[in-house]
C-alpha cells in the first residue's frame, strides 16, 4: 500500500471507510491517482471533489489569485474588513439582487446552521418565540453537524445521534401534502432544488410554486440550500433561477452556498434578501475564519472566470445536447439495468435497477480511467467540471455505456 494511503487509513478516524485510492495531483479535468498496490492511473474527474472543483483542478487564474492574496494578507478577525471579503459579498449581492447582504463561513453545513439561526432570530424578533417551526424534506441532505443532520431527511444520518434538535418537522418532497404541515408557527422551510445526496431528485414546478404560495399565506421564510447546486452546476448560477418564469417567483429570503464558490478552497456563504439579513445582529453569530481573504480572493476569481468564459451557457448547452442526450440513449438501450436518469446541466444521477449497485459502476469506471460518484446505493452521480471538452465527456460516456452493458 502506498505511503499516504497506509498512513491515512492508520491515522484518520474511520468515518470515510477504508480509503482505496490516493490522488496525488490534478490539472484541469484530470487527476493522477495511485491505488493500494502503488499502481498509478490518470483519470478524468467527473465527480469534482463532490461538486467543488467545477472549474477543474488548479485553475491557473484561481491559483494566481490565491498566490497573490496569500502574499499580502491571510487572516484577520472579522472585527476588520478586508478587500476580498467586501468585494465577494458585493459581487454575490449584485447577482442575487433585492438588497442582499451576506454572511461568510467555511462550509455548507455552517451555512445551513447560520441560515436556520437567521430564520429563527427573524421570526423571534418579528413575531415572538412561538413562530419557530422549521420544515425540511424527506431525502434531503443539509450537512453533518447536529443541526444539519436534524434537518436531513435520511434516517441513517440521524440514528445513533439522537435526539435531534427541537422545533423541526419532516414533510414529503414533491408531494401534495405540504399544506398539512404548514401553519402560522412555521418560521421557515429549508429545501434543495435538486436533492443531490438524497438520490438526485429534482423539485417539480408545482411543488416549488406551492412552497412560494404557502410562504405568502403563512409568512415564513424560504431557505434554498444551493450548497451543491449553486455557482452554476445546473446551468444557471443558482438552480432556483430556472423558476424565474413562474408566476409566484421571487428571490428567496435566504440562500446557502459553499462547495464550488471557493474553486477548491473552503468557503460557505449565506445570502439574505431585503431586511432579513439585518436580523443577524452583533453577538448573534460569527465564524473565526468566515470571509477569509484568501478563500474570498479565490471566490472572486471563480465568479470572474464563469462570467468571462460564459460557462453557464456552456454547461446548459453541453449538459442538454451531450450529457442528457447520451444518458437518455444509454438508459433506453439498457432499460433492463437503468431505471431512470435525473438532473440537469452538469448534475445527473442514473438510478440502476436492483440488484445492480452504483458502487460497482464507479469501480468499473475507475478501471477505465474515469472518476464518478454515488448518491445512495442505486444512483451513479455525474458532476463533470465545466471546462471539460466535448470529446472528453463523449469518451467518458462511451465508457459508461460499455460498463452498463457489461454489468
Ligand atoms: C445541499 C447540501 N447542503 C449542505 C451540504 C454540506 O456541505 P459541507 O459538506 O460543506 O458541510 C451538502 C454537502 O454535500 C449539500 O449537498
Amino acid at each position: 500500500m502506498g505511503g499516504a494511503l497506509k498512513k491515512a487509513n492508520r491515522f484518520l478516524m474511520p468515518n470515510y471507510g477504508e480509503l482505496g485510492l490516493e490522488i496525488t495531483s490534478g490539472q484541469g479535468a484530470w487527476v493522477w491517482t495511485r491505488n493500494a498496490q502503488g499502481k498509478r492511473k490518470k483519470c478524468l474527474d467527473l465527480l469534482c471533489g463532490l461538486g467543488v472543483t467545477s472549474l477543474g483542478h488548479c485553475h491557473p487564474e484561481v491559483v494566481k489569485a490565491i498566490e497573490k492574496q496569500s502574499q499580502k494578507l491571510m487572516h484577520v478577525s472579522n472585527l476588520y474588513a478586508t478587500g476580498p471579503m467586501a468585494e465577494l459579498a458585493a459581487a454575490l449581492a449584485e447577482k442575487n439582487g433585492d438588497n442582499t447582504n451576506v454572511f461568510f463561513c467555511n462550509s455548507g453545513t455552517e451555512a445551513v446552521e447560520a441560515a436556520v439561526k437567521l430564520a429563527r432570530i427573524w421570526a423571534y424578533e418579528k413575531f415572538g418565540h412561538k413562530k419557530n417551526k422549521i420544515i425540511y424534506f424527506k431525502n434531503s441532505f443539509h450537512g453533518r453537524t447536529w443541526m444539519s443532520i436534524s434537518l436531513t431527511g435520511q434516517a441513517k444520518m440521524q440514528e445513533k445521534f439522537g435526539p435531534v434538535v427541537e422545533g423541526i418537522v419532516q414533510a414529503e418532497f414533491n408531494s401534495r401534502t405540504l399544506s398539512d404541515f404548514v401553519d402560522h408557527d412555521t418560521c421557515a422551510i429549508i429545501f434543495e432544488i435538486v436533492q443531490t445526496e438524497g438520490g438526485v431528485n429534482v423539485i417539480t414546478d408545482g411543488f416549488y410554486d406551492e412552497i412560494l404560495r404557502l410562504s405568502k399565506e403563512y409568512n415564513f421564510l424560504k431557505i434554498v440550500d444551493e450548497v451543491q447546486t449553486g455557482v452554476g452546476r445546473t446551468g444557471e448560477f443558482f438552480a432556483h433561477w430556472h423558476f424565474k418564469g413562474n408566476p409566484y417567483y421571487e428571490v428567496p429570503e435566504i440562500i446557502t452556498m459553499a462547495k464550488a464558490l471557493g474553486g477548491g478552497l473552503p468557503i460557505g456563504a449565506v445570502l439574505a434578501r431585503g431586511e432579513v439579513g439585518d436580523y443577524l445582529l452583533p453577538g448573534s453569530h460569527a465564524a473565526t475564519f468566515g470571509g477569509n481573504p484568501v478563500a474570498c480572493a479565490a471566490g472572486l476569481a471563480v465568479l470572474k472566470i464563469i462570467e468571462r468564459q460564459n460557462l453557464m451557457a456552456r454547461v446548459e448547452k453541453l449538459g442538454l445536447h451531450l450529457l442528457k442526450r447520451r444518458l437518455f440513449e444509454i438508459s433506453c438501450e439498457f432499460y433492463d439495468k437503468i431505471k431512470e436518469y435525473r438532473g440537469g446541466g452538469f448534475m445527473f444521477g442514473v438510478e440502476l435497477h436492483e440488484p445492480y449497485k452504483a458502487v460497482d459502476v464507479v469501480k468499473a469506471m475507475y478501471e477505465k480511467g474515469v472518476l464518478l460518484g454515488t448518491a445512495g446505493p442505486q444512483v451513479v452521480r455525474f458532476l463533470p467540471p465545466f471546462i471539460i471538452t466535448e470529446e472528453e465527456l463523449d469518451k467518458a460516456l462511451q465508457k459508461f455505456e460499455q460498463v452498463i452493458k457489461d454489468l
